[in-house]
């Protein structure tokens, strides 16, 4: 299914990250197929400047919401509630990377990696999962990481024990929600391309490993990001949970 066709059609999603690199491409292409979009990210200003550009734009919400902080959580969910009624889907999308090694990490970055990352990301499945099965039932997708998976280029370590930790509670809130209509899964992308990225990385040493280790021998785009992102997300998808989702150019098969 192309981007404008509705399989999302007035489904309510959350998005956390929502004003960075992918996060963006996430939520155009959740409201390009029908969705209702509360964005939300560590402030609200830049999510409405997404918002803005959408066709329609007052469908949609923006929201300040720190991931790390769980009664900001309670907070975002009962205004949601409020809101819309309810809450059909949650993209757990906001993250924060390290490029330490296992001997250079420094331990309150690897702690505040693993604060916004890995809690975070079980602090949205557990307030907004809870509302999403609350309203029914749903879909949580959860973005990891290929470094949630393998050893990447042997640096990130606190961000592979965070993404590590998201693989394996996605499979396990799977389970859990298995029978109560709330499905989870995770998305785990390669090296992608995007501004951020190619602003710290175009031309390094590590920019060209991130290529030589591709297959495909080319960094993947948001918009490829997005689209697995909104295929979970949706109805298409109603079989599948506990499952991980590979959008790396080929990274994970080599
Ligand atoms: N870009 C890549 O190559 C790549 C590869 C694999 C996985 N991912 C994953 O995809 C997701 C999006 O990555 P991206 O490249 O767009 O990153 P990004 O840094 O561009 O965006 C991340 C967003 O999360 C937000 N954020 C940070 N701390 C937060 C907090 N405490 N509460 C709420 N929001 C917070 C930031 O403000 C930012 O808007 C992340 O989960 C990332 O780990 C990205």
């Amino acid at each position: 299914m192309a981007a404008g066709e509705t399989r999302l059609e007035g489904k309510v999603v959350l998005v956390t990250g929502a004003s960075g690199g992918i996060g963006v491409e996430i939520v155009r292409r959740l409201a390009a197929e029908g969705a209702v979009v509360v964005a939300t990210d560590l402030d609200a200003e830049p999510c409405e400047r997404v918002l803005a550009d959408l066709p329609a734009p007052g469908r949609h919400t923006a929201l300040a919401l720190d991931i790390a902080d769980e009664e900001a959580w309670k907070t975002l969910c009962a205004a949601v509630s409020d809101r819309f009624g309810g809450l059909d889907a949650l993209v757990n999308n906001g993250a924060i990377g390290s490029i330490g090694s296992v001997v250079d990490e420094e331990l309150a970055r690897y702690e505040r990696v693993i604060a916004v990352s890995q809690t975070g990301t079980w602090l949205g499945m557990k307030h907004a999962g809870a509302l999403i099965e609350r309203s029914g039932g749903g879909s949580i997708v959860n973005l990891c990481s290929i470094l949630g998976t393998v050893g990447g280029l042997g640096n990130s370590l606190a961000y592979a024990a965070a993404k590590g930790a998201v693989r394996t509670m996605t499979k396990n809130a799977a389970l859990h929600w298995a029978c109560a209509g709330v499905r989870v899964n995770s998305v785990h992308p390669g090296f992608i391309g995007t501004a951020q990225l190619l602003e710290r990385f175009q031309g390094s040493e590590r920019h060209a490993a991130m290529l030589a280790g591709t297959p495909m021998g080319r960094l993947g785009a948001a918009e490829e990001v997005a689209a697995a992102v909104a295929f979970l997300a949706g109805d298409d998808a109603t079989y599948i949970t506990g499952t991980e989702l590979y959008v790396d150019g080929g990274w994970t098969a080599a």
